[in-house]
């Protein structure tokens, strides 16, 4: 891990700054990677996507919630962006952190949170899925997840190709619908791989069996040696189309999110939005420190 990469996850975790943030309104570049602080500039950016032929995955940004009030108050963030995408007819679906509906206060009320807003989803057929954290909210958010899933059909997660676990867990929920990724925290060696190498190859036989095995699977990456591996391995194992999608961050790589529109595949950007935009910022930036550039950028762009 370098030590760019350690700082910036450092910056990320820090909880004042966090709090601060909020007050800025969206700084230091972050407007090129956060789609507005509003719903209505959200609903904006996702009609201008849609256009082009590009679904969403929507996410009212926000972490550290350790109050109830917090908690409901997102709760009630979320209704609102549900009942916003059936209003305007939009292309899109829900990403939630369950520590943002109070995993870290009451799994009991985290339970009831999550529940209301995947009912609502529900109604409207509307997709909800859980974006996944750290290892210590691992395990309670596939027990919360597996539970839902028991009533409703519109929930999946994430599957983090970093953890020595993700094949059992893979397998485990093999009959959801997923989402792929490397993994964007920091995560001790005891539990998962460090190395580019390993995480990339767990992440393509993660890839494959999801291919092979589940309904639909989202391969989130902007990494062009995965997305052209990808493309490769299912024309041969003649997948077709609709059973998977390319996922990319909402202001990443954008002429190459059209470029596989055009090419005929399923695309979804990830959008971010909301005053809670410091971790998630943070986060962009420990993955890939040349994301600085954007900082340098809007800086001097004003
Ligand atoms: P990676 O950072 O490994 O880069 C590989 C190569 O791709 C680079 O060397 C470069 O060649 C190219 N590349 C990458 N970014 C580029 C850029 N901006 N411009 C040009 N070239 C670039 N994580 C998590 O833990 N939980 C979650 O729920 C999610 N959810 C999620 C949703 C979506 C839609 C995405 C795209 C990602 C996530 N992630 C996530 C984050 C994920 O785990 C991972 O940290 C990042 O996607 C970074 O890894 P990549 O696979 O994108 O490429």
């Amino acid at each position: 891990m370098s030590v760019a990469k350690d700082f910036f996850i450092m910056l990320s975790q820090n909880r004042m700054l966090n709090g601060a943030a909020k007050r800025w309104g969206l700084k230091l570049g972050a407007q090129s990677v956060v789609a507005g602080t509003t719903i209505d500039e959200m609903v904006d950016s996702i009609r201008k996507l849609n256009a082009n032929g590009i679904s969403a995955t929507i996410d009212n940004l926000g972490e550290f919630v350790f109050e109830k009030e917090e908690a409901l108050q997102a709760k009630e963030q979320i209704l609102a962006v549900v009942e916003a995408i059936h209003q305007h007819k939009l292309d899109a679906h829900i990403s939630l952190k369950p520590t943002q509906l109070g995993l870290d206060v009451d799994v009991d009320f985290c339970r009831e949170n999550l529940r209301e807003i995947v009912a609502a989803a529900h109604e409207y057929g509307i997709f909800v899925n859980f974006d996944m954290e750290d290892y210590s909210h691992l395990q309670p958010s596939f027990d919360l997840l597996e539970e839902l899933h028991g009533d409703y059909d519109n929930v999946g997660t994430v599957i983090q190709a970093y953890f020595f676990r993700a094949e059992e867990d893979i397998e485990k929920f093999k009959d959801y619908r997923l989402r792929i990724v490397k993994g964007a925290y920091k995560e001790p060696e005891h539990l998962a791989y460090q190395t580019k190498e390993a995480i990339d190859a767990n992440y393509i036989k993660l890839i494959e069996y999801h291919l092979l095995n589940g309904p639909f699977t989202s391969i989130a990456t902007h990494d062009h040696h995965v997305i052209n591996h990808v493309k490769k391995f299912v024309s041969e194992h003649g997948i077709p189309n609709d059973k998977f999608e390319f996922q990319m961050l909402y202001g990443f790589r954008t002429d190459m999110q059209l470029e596989l529109t055009k090419e005929g595949y399923n695309f979804c950007t990830y959008v971010p939005f909301g005053i809670d935009w410091y971790g998630y910022f943070m986060r962009r930036l420990a993955e890939r420190p040349q994301n600085l550039n954007l900082i340098v950028k809007q800086t001097f762009n004003k």
